[in-house]
Formats: structure tokens, C-alpha cells, sequence
């Protein structure tokens, strides 16, 4: 099966990330007779300085139309690009899995975890007033977006370790994480065989340091989801390394946790991985929804070769390597 990829390279170390993920694709391509379809994509800041938009209609159009979406990080243009696609193509379940790997110097290691951030609404709406002397924000949580994340952090917690933790801030927060505790309270009624715990998100911040093994499926707002990722990614060697899902019922874009990193960027020393084991999350998903035990071959075939990579210390600086970006890149294509 051939499938149409739209691919937003992005900006910072987007473009030099995103020729490293090429190369590894298309050494799958060939050794797997997989058919991937890239087509490039403006979006982002220099999309926004060509076009003076950062998501040209066309664009989304394009992406639209394709099987899924591949994106390398954007820069400030980041809530005009990303907050929107979430939000437009109702991609409502931002998975980010923290897993520590071979050989990578971390400080949570046998950590394995996955957050399942609600990704539509909470204070990421863009409800914000401001006058000069008072400045508001709205924060929306919906019955409807609890309860579907709700059941997808469950469903996930049946395939892994079998426990979800709900994390919020109900005790200050009490209309809107109330709503939101009481929803995955309801829905872990319905599994009985998965255990289910809730933790304040400030103790939580701190256990993820404390003993990030603990964790197996965190389920939480979309706020609290982006800045407990950037952590759990920096528990399990940084966030080079992490990549994500924006997953919808029928759509999916996936991406690296991070963003641009301009102080890094153009000096080809940014780590691939992430957006490389977004790939291999985007080929995850396709051969699940397609059925198409090929693609999810490729998909383990990216993670083996990763972990070669990492067990061989062949990594970048962030790493403490000395390969290129796409010197890496050629090394994960090489161990494929
Ligand atoms: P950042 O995530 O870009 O970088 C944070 C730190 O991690 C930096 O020191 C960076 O060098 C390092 N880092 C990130 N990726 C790396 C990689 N692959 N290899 C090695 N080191 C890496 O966060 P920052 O600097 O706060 O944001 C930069 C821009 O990114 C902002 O304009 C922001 O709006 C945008 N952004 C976009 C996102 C997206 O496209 N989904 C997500 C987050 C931020
Ligand atoms: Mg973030």
C-alpha cells in the first residue's frame, strides 16, 4: 500500500532534522518495499514570511487530503500552526511516551510511561482578554473531552502496565479539574482491571523526579500535559529523544515534544531522534488503522535500529556523541 504523507519540515532544527528522518525513511522504503509518500508542507514562522500565514489554506488543505501529517517542530508561530491543527482536525489525544533507552545517561532509568494530555481545550482555547490593567484567560473542560480522553488513557493502560494516574489540581482548580477528576473517576469504574490513582499536579511534578518508575499511563489537561512532558522527556534523557501523537478518530499528526531549539539550529548538531521515533509512530498507527502488518514491522524496525544506535554511543552532542544530526540519521538508516 502507498500512503500520502504531509510533511512540514518546520523551522530551527526542523529542516535538518527532517533531511535525517528522509534518509532513515527511505532506507525502510527499500528494505521494507514500504511506500511512503512525502509531500512537503509549508507551515510555520517562514511560512508565515513567505505567505504572511503560518498555516496557509492550502496547506491544510493538502493535509487534509493525505493519510496523516509528519511535523518537525515550528518556532513562534508554533499556536497558529500546531494549537490550530489539534483543534481543526479535532486530534483530541496528544500522547507522549517517556521510555528510557540503552546506553542514554538519564536520571530516571526503567522508566516507562506514556502521557495522554487532553489536547483541545483547557487554557490552550486562546480565550484571552486583555485591557491595560488586567489581563484574563478562560480555561475550558468539557464532559464531552473528558470523558473521551478519559477512555483513551484506559484503553492505552489495558495493552501496557494496567494503571492510570489522573493528574490535576481539583483542590484550587475545583469547577473545572473537578469536573475533570470526577469524569476519569466515572470512566475507571468501567475498568476494573486497570488501576486508577489521581495526584496533584505540583506533587506530581516532583514524583516523576522522585520515581518516574511508578508511572504507567498519567492522564491529564492540556497545560498540565505540556509542561509534565518537557519534564518526563528530560527524565529519560531529553528531549532530543521523545516523540509524540496528535491522534483524532480518523487522523493523526505526529511530532517531537520539542520545539525549534534556535540555539542550536543550523549547526547540524541537533538530535534526529525525536523525530524520527515520530515516524515510527506515525508507521504504529497507520498499519493499526490499515491493517497492514508491513508497516507495523517498519515501525519496530526504526525502534531496534534507534536502540543500536544508542547501545553503539553513535549520538550527537546532546548525547554526549560528536555525530552530526545527519550523520545520525545515517547511522539509524544503517542499522535498519
Ligand atoms: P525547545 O523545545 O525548542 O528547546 C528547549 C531546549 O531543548 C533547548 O536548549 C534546545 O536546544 C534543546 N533541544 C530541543 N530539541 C533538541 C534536539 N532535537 N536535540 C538536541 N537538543 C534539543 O524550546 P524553546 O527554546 O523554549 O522554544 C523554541 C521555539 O519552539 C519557540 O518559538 C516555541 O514557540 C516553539 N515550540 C514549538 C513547538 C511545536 O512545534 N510543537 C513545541 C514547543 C515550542
Ligand atoms: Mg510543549
Amino acid at each position: 500500500m502507498e500512503y500520502t504523507v504531509a510533511f512540514i519540515e518546520g523551522d530551527g532544527i526542523g529542516p535538518e532534522q527532517a533531511a535525517a528522518t528522509k534518509v532513515v525513511l527511505a532506507k525502510l522504503e527499500e528494505a521494507q518495499g514500504l511506500s511512503l509518500n512525502l509531500i512537503p508542507v509549508d507551515a510555520g514562522d517562514r511560512a508565515f514570511k513567505d505567505y504572511g500565514e503560518a498555516l496557509p489554506q492550502e496547506s491544510f488543505r493538502v493535509i487534509k487530503k493525505s493519510d496523516c501529517c509528519l511535523k518537525g517542530p515550528v518556532g513562534q508561530s508554533a499556536y497558529d500552526v500546531i494549537i490550530r491543527l489539534r483543534r481543526d482536525l479535532d486530534l483530541y489525544a496528544n500522547i507522549r511516551p517517556a521510555k528510557s533507552l540503552p546506553n542514554v545517561p538519564c536520571i530516571g532509568s526503567q522508566t516507562d510511561l506514556v502521557i495522554v494530555r487532553e489536547n483541545t481545550e483547557g487554557l490552550y482555547c486562546g480565550l484571552e482578554w486583555a485591557d491595560e490593567n488586567r489581563a484574563t484567560a478562560t480555561r475550558v473542560i468539557t464532559r464531552k473531552a473528558c470523558l473521551r480522553i478519559a477512555k483513551y488513557a484506559f484503553e492505552l493502560a489495558r495493552t501496557r502496565k494496567k494503571a492510570v494516574t489522573a493528574i490535576h489540581k481539583s483542590n484550587v482548580l475545583k469547577k473545572t479539574d473537578g469536573l475533570f477528576l470526577l469524569v476519569c473517576k466515572e470512566v475507571s469504574d468501567s475498568y476494573s482491571d486497570v488501576h486508577f490513582s489521581d495526584m496533584l499536579v505540583d506533587a506530581a511534578a516532583m514524583n516523576l523526579v522522585r520515581n518516574p518508575q511508578a508511572f504507567d499511563v498519567i492522564v491529564t489537561t492540556n497545560m498540565f500535559g505540556d509542561i509534565l512532558s518537557d519534564e518526563a522527556a528530560q527524565i529519560v534523557g531529553g528531549l532530543g529523544l521523545v516523540p509524540s501523537a496528535n491522534i483524532g478518530d480518523d487522523f493523526a499528526l505526529f511530532e517531537p515534544v520539542h520545539g525549534s531549539a534556535p540555539d542550536i539550529a543550523g549547526k547540524n548538531i541537533a538530535n534526529p531522534t525525536s523525530l524520527v521515533l515520530s515516524a515510527a509512530m506515525m508507521l504504529d498507527w497507520l498499519g493499526r488503522k490499515m491493517k497492514d502488518p508491513k508497516t507495523t514491522e517498519a515501525s519496530q524496525l526504526i525502534h531496534r535500529a534507534v536502540e543500536h544506535c544508542l547501545s553503539s554511543r553513535e549520538v550527537t552532542p546532546d548525547l554526549g556523541g560528536n555525530l552530526s544530526t545527519a550523520e545520525m540519521g545515517n547511522a539509524i538508516a544503517a542499522h535498519i
